[in-house]
């Protein structure tokens, strides 16, 4: 009898949690389904500025201003120079370095080219020619007539001294490297497709449309010569 008892709680304790699941079950269901149920935060006034007054200074305006620019002007003068030195930094990194400024010129010693005789100088990845030329060459240059010149240009404007001839050793065709004492005007033929410049290197005959052209160059002592 008594084990029948415990049998019968047993069974009725069960039913009362399945019940239990059961109500909480639905509770969840109501709650999703329900658009209407009350939101658990409160409304808040976002237009209401709250009171700062309790951490304004008590002290003089005038001494609070004076302290607040003398901030603000010592931080701008900070940063002022923190920026200056930045940039200065930034402009000493990119600047040449000692190796490319010196392949930046180049200089000849002059006294070691005879009179007639070229050379041939590289200078930023490009030949230059320097021609000692003869006062026949000089003469020479000089008694062509500038209007009938493709690109005319008179030699005293292509040189600084007469008897030194200094150009970049491109052909303004194409790009080749002419070579010296050759062509039609015994001064530089290109083989690539057959321009004749003169002893001023100024084009003559090919389809090179300009002359050779003269680089940066100067003379700072007699018999040395700076290009670049
Ligand atoms: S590159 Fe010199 S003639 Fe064409």
């Amino acid at each position: 009898m008594a084990s029948l008892t415990t049998a019968t709680r047993a069974l009725a304790r069960s039913s009362a949690i399945r019940s239990t699941r059961v109500a909480a079950l639905s509770t969840t269901a109501t709650v999703r389904g329900d658009a209407a149920a009350p939101s658990p935060f409160k409304p808040v006034d976002s237009t209401k500025v709250p009171d700062y007054s309790k951490y304004m200074s008590k002290g003089n305006k005038n001494t609070n201003a004076l302290i607040s620019y003398f901030m603000v002007g010592t931080m701008g003068a900070i940063s002022a120079a923190g920026a200056k030195d930045t940039v200065q930094e930034f402009l000493k990194n990119m600047s040449a370095s000692a190796d490319v400024l010196a392949m930046a010129k180049v200089e000849v010693d002059l006294a070691t080219i005879p009179e007639g005789k070229n050379v041939i100088i590289k200078w930023r990845g490009k030949p230059v020619f320097v021609r000692h030329r003869t006062a026949a060459e000089i003469e020479e240059a000089n008694s062509v007539k500038v209007e009938s010149l493709r690109d005319p240009e008179q030699d005293a404007d292509r040189v600084k001294k007469p008897e030194w001839l200094v150009m970049l050793g491109v052909c303004t065709h194409l790009g080749c490297v002419p070579i010296g004492e050759a062509g039609d005007y015994g001064g530089w033929f290109c083989p690539c497709h057959g321009s004749h410049y003169d002893i001023s290197g100024r084009i003559r005959k090919g389809p090179a449309p300009l002359n050779l052209e003269i680089p940066a160059y100067d003379f700072p002592e007699e018999d040395k010569l700076i290009i670049g």
